[in-house]
């Protein structure tokens, strides 16, 4: 592993690096995290390589540094921004997608930057299990095995009015957005437990399957259902040092969301959720990234929602509602449905 970090100890004017691997090439390229005096003439003066410092926000830290990833859907929208920050933090790299063309986009992509030897792509259908077992060996027969799983390949599936909802359309939403999770946690856990070292398991399930009215009837029913079943993972795994965790996406803008259509997605985001930024794939990349990293070690089964305060902000009934629309000029009481009149003043 390659250290980026450094350390100088001084005594009088000669400051001499330590001997940590990599000092860094010219004094520009310090950031100084921290002087200690000694009391007794020494001075110790920690470093680290400039752009590398997690003090420095989004700055690349090198978190994966050794570890093998695999992402589903990694050749669009959070999947892709994931990939990209992954290997950006150190990390090798397996992408699983339906789409082929742009899991080869992806990979000359990698190319170009001089990632080539850390990335692999193969054509994978998440919903089928021999897919997704070739998926996982892929892994380890490229990089040696399996440190981080990313169960985030999905789709909207099945819509319209729940009476009228075909039922092999209700299944299918569920192979992909469930049963492609149930299958990548049954192969990943397994070369896990193998390996004897733990790792981490994340899944992307969506604010959708936490309330009702943020997806179509089915969509919702299936990221509650990858939300429970991350939870009920995390339990079985944990004693092996396996974590299992969910990322609850609010509105992140990828082509699922828009569909080509930006701006017309701006008009009703910005009505509904609180922080002025839309919520773009980098987002949940960090989520992932911190789900990954070492830093969460001790985070198992939980549903981690990144939303721009989309679900904290609730229904909003009283925001769009008629019957609410006034409220914040009125204060009184409702009976309800008693028979008795509300009482109320005009502010
Ligand atoms: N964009 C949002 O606002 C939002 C919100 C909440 C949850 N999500 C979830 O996030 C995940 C990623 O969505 P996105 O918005 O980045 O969408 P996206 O369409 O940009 O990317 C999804 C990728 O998954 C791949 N995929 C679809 N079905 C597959 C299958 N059967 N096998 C393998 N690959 C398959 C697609 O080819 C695509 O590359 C999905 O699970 C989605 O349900 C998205």
């Amino acid at each position: 592993m390659t250290a980026r970090a450094g350390l100088w100890l001084q005594q009088g004017a000669a400051p001499q690096d330590a001997a940590w691997d990599v000092p860094p090439r010219a004094e520009e390229d310090r950031v100084p995290l921290f002087v200690v005096e000694s009391g007794c003439g020494y001075r110790a003066r920690g470093w680290c390589r400039q752009g590398t410092s997690s003090l420095q926000g989004d700055a690349v830290t090198g978190r994966l540094e050794g570890k093998v990833a695999i992402v589903t859907g990694g050749a669009s929208g959070m999947g892709l921004g994931t990939v990209e920050r992954f290997l950006a933090e150190g990390a090798r790299v397996v992408v699983g997608d339906l789409n082929a063309a742009k899991g080869e986009e992806l990979t000359a992509a990698c190319a170009a930057r001089g990632q080539a030897d850390r990335v692999r792509f193969t054509r994978t259908d998440v919903s089928l299990e021999e897919d997704v077992a070739a998926l996982v060996s892929l892994a380890v027969e490229a990089f040696g095995g399996l440190d981080v799983m990313f169960n985030n390949a999905g789709i909207g599936g099945a819509f319209g009015p729940i009476t009228e909802l075909d039922a092999d359309a209700w299944d299918e939403t569920f192979d992909i957005d469930v049963r492609s999770v149930f299958l990548g946690i049954k192969h990943a856990a397994r070369v896990m437990l193998e390996a004897g070292q733990g790792g981490s398991i994340i899944n992307t399930a969506s604010v959708a399957g936490l309330t009702s009215g943020a997806g179509p009837t089915a969509y919702g029913a299936a990221k509650s259902a990858v939300a429970s079943l991350s939870q009920a993972a995390a339990l079985e795994l944990a004693p092996h040092r396996i974590r299992v965790n969910a990322i609850c996406p609010g509105v992140i803008y990828t082509p699922l969301m828009h569909q080509g259509d930006e701006a017309a997605a701006d008009e009703w985001v910005s009505a509904l959720q609180p922080w002025p930024e839309r919520g773009e794939p980098a987002h949940i990349a960090g989520a992932a990234l911190w789900l990954a990293s070492d830093d969460s070690t001790f985070v198992t089964g939980q549903n981690i929602v990144v939303d721009g305060g989309l679900l904290a902000a609730g229904p909003r009934v009283t925001q769009f509602s008629h019957m609410f629309k006034d409220l914040n000029k009125l204060v009184g009481f409702a009976y309800g449905t008693t028979g008795q009149k509300p009482r109320f003043r005009r502010l």
